[in-house]
């Protein structure tokens, strides 16, 4: 992993599979520079990801989320930690492995779950059963997921300091 000079390190996974935590303890201790793709798309839209889907739609989102993975992987390499959709765009996994190495946080739904309750910051999981959606979206997503160049499988009690350790090491 500490090999990958001159290419970024594109993190892939669910919501809460720690993408940002790891992904920016990764980048201060590579002293690289760390960034987040749905803090941009907010940064630069001037509203939440919540107020993005509810004033336009998700559709609107995953554009903006494209162009904005676009303009990041064309900067400096680093670390990138991108929204869970991310990765289910093919026009994202093709503009990622051109410019970096993709690395797949792999978590299960009870981690993911215990993680993401707490906060209701995800439009996605606005439903009646979000325990359920969040179910739906890894039986869609995970077989996708796996065609990332790496596969990280967290372990449920690893602090963020632990697991990204554990990365470096791969
Ligand atoms: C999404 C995950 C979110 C954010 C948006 C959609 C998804 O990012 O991009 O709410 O489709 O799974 P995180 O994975 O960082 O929570």
């Amino acid at each position: 992993m500490r090999q990958v000079l001159g290419r970024h390190i594109v993190l892939i996974g669910m919501m809460g599979a720690g993408k940002t935590a790891i992904g920016s303890e990764l980048a201060r201790r590579l002293q690289v520079p760390f960034t987040d793709s749905d803090t941009e798309i907010e940064a630069a839209a001037a509203m939440s990801i919540s107020e993005i889907f509810a004033r336009d739609g998700e559709a609107f989102f995953r554009d903006r989320e494209t162009q904005v993975l676009a303009r990041i992987l064309d900067g400096t390499p680093g670390i990138v930690s991108t929204g869970g959709g991310a990765w289910m765009r093919e026009r994202n996994r093709d503009l990622i492995a051109s410019r970096g190495l993709s690395i797949w946080l792999n978590c299960d739904l009870e981690t993911l779950w215990h993680r993401v309750r707490q906060r209701s910051t995800r439009p996605l999981l606005k439903t009646a059963d979000p325990k359920g959606t969040l179910a739906a979206l890894i039986a869609e997503r995970y077989p996708v997921y796996a065609s990332a160049d790496l596969t990280f499988d967290a372990r449920p009690g690893d602090t963020v300091e632990a697991a990204t350790l554990r990365l470096l090491d791969q």
